[in-house]
């Protein structure tokens, strides 16, 4: 038998890029590639790239620096640049690093395997092709790294909201959603093979809409009734398309977990119309409002840039204001950082100074830690059903998983496993972490 050769395959940016290293790794195994995690070993070196803010592009340009040394230890190992940087910079990032013999846009990975037997000639090979209908729906991905209780599963490509401060619509290309058929079919195999948890993923999942007129609210209602045990969440969603037809799916099937990630960016009405979000600050309260009534008890959370063009602290304090109002259990929140080709690149200026920058994230941030601390002291002495994930990372003595509210929640092991749920009444918290204590046994310590 022919020995498979190796391929090492490294992952920077969303989970979208998580997703896509999968799919990757399906393409490859399926020609003669086997994955590995020890980077020395490797035939084949992929990094699957993220261009959203400059320090993450900073980030793949150093790693790249530290792939030269095991190409010097092994001449004939090939270097392969993915995703949304190998999009943004195409055939320029060859001129700049020259450690680098493949280049593959978000769209091309089917066409690997021939790009990867140019590079093994000697010759460079590029393809930056974007897709108008490209969902690798039919591949089945490779579950990388996985824990064998979570999974991502693509539902939809691209980005046409064009805010304005963002590089994905070019990066990424036009929307496209995938045949429900293949989402719902790669659901069921997960949860046959054990896994309880999946994640629909997507640049705006609400905007789902098949050929056959299936949207996101029946695409999630058929996964949910896949069985009541596997649990269903979704990402991203961009305000504007957040549906009340969805809210009330959600709320008949407890299995769709009650959490929503809901960006905001900022609490300032003229940002937001700068930024091209297309709702105001009071529509968005309004969103909240109705997730609020329609799904008691729902987690919130959101993304925050601080420091867009032309900023005031006004505007600032309007984003405080609003963080302070929605009580996000967690936020991920950014210095604004332009890229190049975005329309604030081409139409506003980049001038809050970094000082400035850097002294409002870190109010935006302690904001976020008391506010997250403040909603997790809120579920002491209550109890929730956990999804165990993993064994804690500290202690082999202990079960981490999470809520329905995806908090996470660390307890004592007692009889249980990954992918085993448990009632779990919290004990103590801190802004990150709930802790407790398994309320009932598992069936056979009864
Ligand atoms: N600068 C800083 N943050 C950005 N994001 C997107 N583009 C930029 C940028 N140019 C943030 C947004 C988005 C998240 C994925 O990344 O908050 O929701
Ligand atoms: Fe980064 Fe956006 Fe590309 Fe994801 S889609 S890798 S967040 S630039």
């Amino acid at each position: 038998m022919e020995t498979r050769r190796k391929l090492f395959i490294e992952t920077y940016g969303c989970q979208m890029n998580f997703s896509d290293s999968q799919i990757v790794g399906s393409i490859m195994t399926d020609n003669n590639f086997e994955t590995t995690n020890n980077i020395a070993e490797a035939d084949l070196i992929f990094v699957n790239t993220c261009s959203i803010r400059d320090n993450a592009e900073k980030r793949v340009r150093a790693r790249l620096q530290e792939y030269k040394r095991y190409k010097k230890l092994k001449p004939g190992l090939i270097i392969g640049v993915l995703g949304c940087m190998a999009e943004r910079l195409k055939s320029q990032l060859m001129e700049e690093e020259k450690m680098v013999d493949v280049i593959v846009g978000p769209d091309a990975y089917r066409d690997l395997p021939r790009l990867l037997e140019l590079a093994e000639g000697g010759q460079k090979a590029i393809n930056v092709i974007l897709s108008a209908d490209e969902t690798y729906a039919d591949i089945n991905p490779v579950r990388l790294d996985s824990n064998g209780v979570s999974a991502f599963i693509s539902i939809m490509r691209g980005c046409e909201n064009f805010c304005s401060y963002c590089v994905v619509p070019f990066t990424r290309g036009k929307e496209r959603s995938r045949d429900p058929e293949t989402i719902v079919n790669e659901a069921i195999d997960l949860f046959n093979t054990g896994y309880r948890e999946v994640t629909l993923l997507g640049q705006n999942v609400n905007s789902y809409k098949s050929d056959d007129g299936t949207g996101f609210a029946r695409l999630i209602e058929r996964v949910a009734l896949i069985n009541p045990k596997l649990r269903v969440r979704f990402a991203t969603s961009h305000p504007k398309d957040l549906s009340e037809e969805l809210l009330k799916i959600m709320a008949a099937y407890p299995n769709i977990c009650r959490s929503i990630h809901l960006p905001v960016q900022s609490g300032s009405d003229r940002m937001l119309k700068l930024m091209n979000r297309k709702y105001d600050r009071q529509w968005y309260m309004g969103r909240i409002e109705a997730i609020r009534s329609i799904l008691p008890g729902c987690a919130l959370s959101t993304d925050i840039i601080t420091g867009f063009s032309s900023e005031s602290e006004q505007d600032h304090q309007d984003t405080l204001g609003l963080m302070k109002w929605a009580a996000y259990d967690y936020a991920f929140m950014f210095k604004y950082s332009e890229r190049p080709g975005t329309i604030a690149e081409k139409k506003y200026k980049d001038d809050i100074s970094e000082e400035v920058k850097s002294q409002r994230l870190k109010e935006i941030i302690d904001l976020q830690q008391e506010l997250s601390y403040r909603s997790n002291l809120a579920d002491v002495g209550k109890t929730f059903e956990v999804l165990i994930e993993s064994f804690s990372k500290k202690s082999g003595k202990e079960l981490s998983g999470r809520t329905s509210q995806n908090k996470v929640v660390v307890f004592p092991k007692q009889d249980f496993k990954p992918g085993d749920y448990a009632e779990v009444k919290i004990t103590a918290c801190t802004s990150a972490t709930l802790r407790g204590e398994a309320v009932i046994k598992p069936l056979n310590l009864l």
